[in-house]
């Protein structure tokens, strides 16, 4: 489905986004949701949603996997699978586009359901004619 990896490094990434999504902290939405980034390596970073009872500090699965990685040093991406059990596949919200964009604009992103569908996006569809680093150079 994507033609750049095998099927099998697909299956991995998403089994690992769906394990990171039992992880989730989600007592006020229920809305479990698992995120998986595929480094350049191969290795693989998670995350997961983390609600709060001050509900505006809730964090994306999304963000949570890009902020681990970042953390952990690494900063090019291959791929990134989000994993819920919704019956329309989810995709990331507008914060975790631009979180996404600041490091992959080019990001392909599969959509995954715990009951086995997936599609591929990538993330210039997502956030079109966005806004990036290289913006803020102005050139004066
Ligand atoms: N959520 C994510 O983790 N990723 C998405 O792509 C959409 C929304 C979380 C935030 C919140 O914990 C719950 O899902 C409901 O919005």
């Amino acid at each position: 489905m994507s033609g750049r990896l095998p099927e099998d490094a697909l299956d991995r990434l998403i089994d690992a986004a769906a394990e990171a999504r039992l992880r989730a902290y989600a007592p006020y939405s229920h809305f479990f949701v698992g995120a998986a980034l595929l480094l350049q390596d191969g290795a693989i970073v998670t995350g997961a949603n983390v609600e709060n009872a001050s509900y505006g500090l809730t964090i994306c699965a999304e963000r949570t996997a890009i902020f681990a990685a970042i953390a952990a040093g690494h900063r090019r991406f291959r791929m990134m699978a989000v994993v819920t059990a919704a019956p329309t596949l989810t995709s990331p919200c507008g914060a975790c586009r631009q979180v996404i964009r600041e490091f992959s604009p080019d990001l392909t992103i599969l959509l995954a359901s715990t009951d086995g569908r997936r599609r591929a996006v990538s993330l210039a569809e997502l956030l079109p004619e966005s806004f990036g680093p290289e913006s803020l150079l102005s050139g004066d």
